[in-house]
């Protein structure tokens, strides 16, 4: 059975290079897109400080359906183009929101919720959904963050296809 360690680095990269290599750990050997949302959300949402949501919207080969998550119960779907999410799914591009209250279309699940980033994630051209995390502080996320989500993100879509950089 996988046991989760505490992380204690001295930088943010550090941080996020040991939580990468507990998901490659955690997620290793099983290809079942469930279970490794499941267990990455878990990882990510009680490994960080200061979070109050992290889990996944998956296309449905329409719109984003809330998938496995951690935190308060969130809203099921979300059009293409809207929220945070929606947009991060129809730019491709990282959505890092230091004051959801000036962006434009932000939905609010969780009325908690202060910043957020959110990063798409793709099968080549297919899009796969959102991986999404919220924090009750404002500009609870920089650049590091960024780096560092994009680089667990793709763990995950790693852990789909079978393949890690270390031998899967
Ligand atoms: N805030 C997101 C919606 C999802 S929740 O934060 C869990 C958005 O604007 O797309």
């Amino acid at each position: 059975m996988f046991a989760a360690t505490a992380i204690r680095a001295d930088s943010k990269p550090a941080f996020y290079a040991e939580l990468a290599e507990q998901a490659r750990g955690l997620l290793h050997g099983e290809r079942d897109r469930t279970a490794n949302a499941a267990n990455f959300a878990a990882l990510v949402y009680h490994a960080l400080p200061d979070l109050n949501w992290a889990g996944f919207y998956f296309h449905d080969g329409a719109e984003l359906v809330v998938g496995p998550f951690q935190g308060q119960p969130a809203c099921v779907r979300i059009a293409l183009g809207k929220g945070v999410c929606g947009t991060a799914a129809v730019t491709r591009q990282t959505q890092l929101v230091r004051d959801v209250n000036q962006f434009a279309g932000h939905i609010a699940c969780d009325s908690a919720s202060r910043s957020e980033i959110v990063v798409p994630l793709f099968d080549g051209d297919r899009l796969i959904g959102v991986w999404d995390v919220d924090s009750p502080t404002a500009a609870r996320f920089d650049d590091d963050d960024r780096a560092g989500m994009e680089a667990l993100a793709r763990i995950f879509l790693d852990s789909l296809r079978g393949s890690d950089r270390h031998g899967g």
